[in-house]
């Protein structure tokens, strides 16, 4: 019997538990699950298969998985699988703080990697191979293509290489999504690659729904709960002021003629003060703007609503509760701004660099010449992971990234003699931004980069020591390109681990 939800016959019969579908999953197998920052993710079968193996290690048998996604979910997959120690590796990007503990203990395997490297990855065969793919969708089309939630990801991939498949069909998604994704099947293996065929942010070039072998689904299961998202933090002073910093950077940029009145595709990573900046842009000067980014925020849907941006492309929403709530019920107008795909498209280097899109990210800390950390706490300890960062800050027309020029009360500086963990080399980092000022690097050499950034970007409370640093630094006999002391250059973070503060 087909429900409104799920019109092909022989899919409805596949309806059941999740507790069943659940039961369908091998200990030790690999699971590609849906989901990215909060949104998409399946909701039910992930929970009953953490009960599921919490009864087994009750029981005294090991039982634990592989876990894929697209990127972070929810507390419902990454908070219950990793609570129930049942996920020996990971990939490619989490930010759920059980895990998080659980990768930092050296409990969990974790693959950090970027965003659009892992569907290339899956099917060059280097991750090995793929069991069960569970992917959450909105509707089961008569024909059996299945209508994508909020969510895009790697579910393509996912259905193309998973052995079987488990799918739940979302009721709190609106039906009104149909219609909003692009799901491109043009992409091959080298030597067969052939180019993209997209030249504005706002070409389709795919379909609307993701194709699936009925045959390979083994359990559809029925839910109604919400995405789950943080809410943003209203913006402090110092997430206003580098929203400031940064406007005032691209009327520059404009008024040079280095880049056009509408801008060009942003792309806004993700965090509180991304969110700012894009909220900052509702009353700048620029009209007629677009994205072409990984995530549509709260900010990206205000810009939308205000008429700024004409059009938004992505992989996934990454809204607060409220946001979510309110587009959910107003989906039909938003529609036709708004395009997801694939993470592979939406963070394709290609594509990045043929649209010229202006890259803005986080970071947890950079050195005086540039290079950025984003993943790492003190070298060691993993945040969230890199995830479309890199994609976009090697192929961006301008690539900037943004931070609070300190951290943890003040006790912490986020710009150091040298980062503790490199995953933006310094040739990647166009422009740094924090709440004191702003540092263009674009065409500087080492010391010239190290000029800008100690004088425009440090806190007054580190200046002076990076100045020390960075003069002693150039006495050096062995090199004069990026002088370095080896023997100081991580000592700040040595003096944070000891005495919790990175002051002398
Ligand atoms: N040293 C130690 N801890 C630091 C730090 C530093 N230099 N800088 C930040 N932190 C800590 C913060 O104190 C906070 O800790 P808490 O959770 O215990 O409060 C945590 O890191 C997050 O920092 P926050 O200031 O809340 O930053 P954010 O939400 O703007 O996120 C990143 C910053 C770098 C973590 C985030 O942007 C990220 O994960 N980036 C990588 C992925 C990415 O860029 N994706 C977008 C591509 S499309």
């Amino acid at each position: 019997m087909t429900t409104s939800r799920i019109a092909h016959p022989g899919l409805a019969a596949k309806v059941m538990s999740a507790q069943d579908a659940a039961g369908l999953i091998e200990p030790g197998s690999t699971v590609g699950m849906s989901g990215f920052t909060g949104s998409g993710y399946p909701k039910a079968v992930p929970l009953a298969l953490a009960e599921r193996i919490e009864t087994a290690h009750a029981a005294g048998q090991p039982f634990r998985v592989k876990v894929w996604t697209g990127a972070s979910t929810g507390p419902e997959l990454d908070g219950a699988l990793a609570k129930s120690d049942g996920v020996e590796f990971r990939l490619p990007y989490n930010s759920d703080p059980i895990a998080r503990e659980k990768i930092n203990r050296g409990e969990m395997e974790y693959f950090d990697m970027h965003l659009s490297q892992v569907a290339p990855m899956a099917w060059q065969g280097f991750l090995g191979p793929l069991d069960t793919a569970v992917v959450e969708i909105a509707g089961i089309r008569a024909d059996g293509s299945l209508i994508p939630s909020s969510s895009v990801g790697n579910n393509k991939t996912w259905l193309d290489r998973a052995s079987k498949i488990i799918l739940e069909v979302n009721r709190w998604q609106n039906p009104a999504l149909e219609g909003m994704h692009d799901i491109y099947y043009g992409t091959a293996l080298p030597p067969n690659r052939v180019p993209i065929p997209l030249v504005r942010p706002d070409d389709r070039i795919g379909e609307a729904w993701f194709r699936v072998d009925p045959s390979k689904v083994v359990a559809v299961v029925e839910t109604d709960a919400p995405d789950r998202n943080l809410p943003f933090a209203a913006p402090d002073a110092s997430a206003l002021a580098i929203a400031g910093h940064l406007l005032e950077f691209f009327a520059h940029e404009v008024r040079m003629g280095r880049l056009p009145a509408s801008l060009l595709p942003l792309q806004s990573g993700v965090g509180n003060i991304a969110n700012a900046v894009l909220t900052g842009l509702v009353d700048a000067p620029f009209e007629n703007m677009t994205a072409y980014t990984e995530v549509i925020q709260d900010g990206m849907l205000d810009l939308l609503a205000a008429g700024k941006l004409r059009m938004a492309s992505a992989t996934a929403f990454s809204l607060s509760p409220e946001a979510a709530a309110g587009l959910n019920a107003d989906m039909a107008s938003f529609r036709d701004k708004m395009i997801l795909r694939p993470q592979e498209i939406s963070n394709h280097p290609e594509l990045i660099r043929r649209l010229g899109c202006i890259a803005m990210n986080g970071l947890i800390e950079a050195d005086i010449y540039g290079a950025v950390n984003s993943t790492h706490v003190m070298g060691s300890r993993i945040q969230n992971g890199i995830g479309g960062s890199g994609d976009f800050a090697r192929n961006a027309y301008v690539s900037i990234f943004m931070t609070p020029s300190t951290a943890k009360g003040g006790k912490i500086s986020a710009i150091v003699p040298q980062v503790s963990h490199v995953d933006h080399i310094n040739q990647d980092v166009q422009v740094i931004v924090t709440e004191q000022g702003l540092a263009d690097l674009r065409g500087l050499s080492p010391k010239q980069r190290a000029r800008v950034i100690i004088d425009n970007c440090a806190h007054p409370d580190f200046r002076p020591a990076l100045e020390d640093y960075f003069q002693r630094a150039q006495l050096g006999a062995y090199g004069r390109q990026t002088p370095t002391l080896p023997g100081e250059a991580l000592s700040w973070h040595q003096r944070f681990m000891e005495t919790g503060d990175m002051r002398g």
